[in-house]
């Protein structure tokens, strides 16, 4: 091998190791800067010696051209569905089932989630990724190969040299999809309705750059030689797979009896909502795959497993109305008022919908029966039409703005209608909340009784004004005492102090939340600097892209925001800060997540010790996360890393820490 051979064959190692800790494990050991600049490197050194490319070099997921169709092909033997348990009793009766056909036998069943995507097989041939295909009808499918390859939790080549076939799902992250179909309204393309729906479209796209922009993961379950099963067990199929740098979620159980399946899935039904992608159910399997044969098929589906499905969180309802709400940038969103209908447990009375496209996608009128779906936190909603109503009648977006009276436009590639009033009492309340909400100005006291009011009698026309509020003016509001009124103004007075970072995030531009305002402020240390910053120097910054770019340009352009600034700065608002480089620390690359209340200092405190190290700290549990740090009244998130074996601190623990750190 020669000299750039060696380096080529080291990166691609060095690549392959960190992409399976990463999308596979989820455990990824450095920073997603340095995999880019290994990439490059070895992007650089094939760019020069094209001769020296793979089809396995980590270079070459995203490799093929866009094709003209699908080339249909067969299955090593049948992709078959399971039948379904909808309820205990259906669950025991499978165990019953599978007792009698069993008798005097020792066995035990594997439980796992039902991750709801789609099977696809993937192929292995000489240790390199060969096929990959959808399940289609059961027995023929469609060659995906090109885009399964964008798929980075499926290894390119392994070490596994002889041949072998995996079965698994590809889902959709849902966070991801509600992103995606953000995006898609911005460019007036329908919704996707889940997302099973988005993987389906990701995988069966014709151009493989698109399958790899949708960040599809593979979860594997099976391991085939010539069609048929290659271990023992089902538990050993498992451990093998994960071997071979396969991704295998980690929920899964060996589980003895019934009772231990039932309580199984009663976990998963009550967390499935912890989980960053969709499953509808729990599949149970016999593990041995000697008692599997023995137990054999029907028709349709094996008699050795069955899915148990989680209860539908959908309902039926009528929609009274639709209600159009006014947001802080003017967007007009349709809401359904419902007929309440209870939906696993909480009463819906309101599901929204979207926009206007929504609501034609939908084909829904007031007086229609739909099907309304609640999933975790998010707002409920309308999923399809299920009957007309007699006397329906069709939603029309207002002309005028229902709280102002001010145009309403719709802009030409944009799917919201918004009120262009800058000065719409309804724009004003929810700008005025969310610049003095927690984590953004911190105006304790500011909430919605208080900014209704406040911008109903007129005494605040631009969020710069509550600096100018007096005693003499907040006194004359409802219920609002002597000493509540110097608590606010003191409140407001604080919060003159908070960093640029805040006041950047509180004016509320397009696209800026949180991170991107700190990231802005880290990067240029100045308002102005930002203010009057081309669309290219703005892109410097990282993350900052072309589309959130032209949106602080835009912002800043605008006379009234220009003036708004003018005003902050006449308050005395923090306009300057220090411009940070990056902090490497003792914890570049850790990730922690805070719950609870800690005994002497708060979140943001402990967020700021963190991430002076250069740790991360984000909201949720997950396999990534390095620490979980508790305090009084930490309540799921402890949980949740008890299940997934995150280690758990307490305060002292943090500080040891942070002490060991300098
Ligand atoms: S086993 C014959 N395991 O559910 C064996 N399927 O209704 C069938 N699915 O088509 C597959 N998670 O798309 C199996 N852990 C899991 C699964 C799973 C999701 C899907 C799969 C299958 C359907 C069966």
């Amino acid at each position: 091998m020669t000299e750039i051979q060696q380096t080529i064959e080291y990166l691609r190692e060095q690549l392959r190791h960190h992409e399976h800790l990463y999308h596979v494990l989820d455990a990824p050991s450095i920073a997603d800067a340095e995999y880019d600049a290994l990439m490059r490197e070895l992007k650089a050194i094939e760019d020069a010696h094209p001769e020296l490319v793979t089809p396995d070099s980590p270079t070459q997921r995203v490799g093929g051209k866009p094709r003209e169709g699908f080339v249909k092909l067969p299955h090593s033997s049948p992709m078959l569905s399971l039948d379904n348990a909808l309820n205990e009793t259906e669950l025991r009766e499978f165990d019953a089932r599978v007792r009698g056909l069993l008798p005097n036998e020792e066995f035990h069943y594997v439980a796992e989630l039902k991750l709801d995507g789609l099977s696809m097989a993937v192929q292995y041939h000489n240790g390199q990724l060969a096929r990959a295909i959808t399940r289609g009808d059961g027995s023929v499918g469609e060659d995906v190969t090109e885009n399964a390859r964008t798929i980075r939790s499926i290894p390119l080549s392994v070490k596994h040299q002889a041949d072998f076939e995996v079965r698994g799902e590809v889902v959709f992250n849902k966070r991801a999809f509600e992103k995606l179909n953000a995006e898609r309204d911005a460019q007036q393309l329908p919704r996707f309705a889940n997302p099973r729906n988005a993987a389906a479209g990701a995988l069966r796209v014709l151009d493989p750059k698109i399958t790899a922009e949708r960040k599809l993961e593979y979860f594997a379950y099976f391991l085939f030689v010539d069609g048929r099963p290659a271990l023992p067990s089902h538990s050993a199929t498992l451990k093998e797979l994960e071997q071979r740098g396969l991704k295998v979620h980690q929920g899964h159980r060996i589980c003895t009896d019934v009772e231990a399946l039932i309580e199984f899935c009663n976990h998963w039904e009550a967390q499935r909502d912890a989980l960053p992608f969709e499953i509808d159910g729990v599949v149970c399997k016999v593990d041995s795959i000697d008692q599997q044969t023995r137990l054999g098929w029907t028709a349709k589906a094996p008699r050795w497993a069955i899915a148990f499905k989680f209860a539908a969180r959908q309902e039926k309802t009528r929609i009274d109305d639709i209600e159009v709400s006014v947001g802080r940038t003017g967007a007009l969103t349709p809401t359904a008022i419902l007929q309440p209908v209870g939906i696993g447990g909480v009463t819906v009375s309101r599901a929204t919908l979207h926009n206007e496209d929504e609501i034609e996608r939908l084909g829904v009128q007031v007086g229609d029966t739909v099907l309304v779906e609640r999933a975790g936190d998010v707002i409920p909603k309308v999923v399809r039409v299920v009957s007309q109503g007699e006397t329906r009648r069709p939603f029309v977006m207002p002309t005028s703005c229902p709280i102002c009276d001010g145009d309403i436009v719709r802009a030409e590639g944009e799917s919201a209608s918004r009120c262009i009033n800058t000065n719409c009492p309804a724009r004003l309340k929810e700008s005025l909340l969310h610049f003095s909400s927690r984590g953004v100005m911190d105006i304790d006291g500011l909430g919605n009784v208080l900014a209704d009011q406040l911008v109903d009698r007129g005494l605040i026309k631009n969020v710069a004004e509550v600096y100018s509020l007096t005693l003499e003016q907040l006194l004359q509001l409802d219920r609002m005492g002597q000493k509540s009124a110097e608590k606010l103004l003191a409140n407001i007075d604080a919060s003159r102090k908070q960093p640029l970072s805040r006041m950047l995030n509180a004016l509320g531009i397009p696209f800026v939340g949180e991170r991107t305002a700190q990231i802005l402020a880290d990067t240029f240390g100045d308002l102005d600097k930002i203010a009057h910053a081309t669309i290219e120097e703005l892109q410097h910054a990282e993350e900052v892209g072309p589309k959130v770019a032209a949106s602080i340009q835009q912002f800043f352009a605008q006379d009234q925001n220009r003036d708004l600034i003018e005003r902050l700065r006449a308050a005395g608002l923090s306009f300057t800060c220090e411009v940070r480089v990056k902090e490497q620390g003792k914890f570049t690359g850790i990730t922690f997540v805070l719950t609870g209340t800690l005994p002497s200092m708060t979140r943001e405190e402990a967020s700021a010790l963190i991430e002076a190290q250069g740790g991360k700290v984000t909201g949720s549990v997950s396999k990534k996360t390095g620490y979980v740090v508790a305090g009084a009244e930490a309540g799921s998130k402890l949980d949740k890393a008890a299940a997934l074996g995150v280690r758990v601190l307490d305060e002292a623990g943090l500080r040891e820490l942070l002490e060991g750190a300098n």
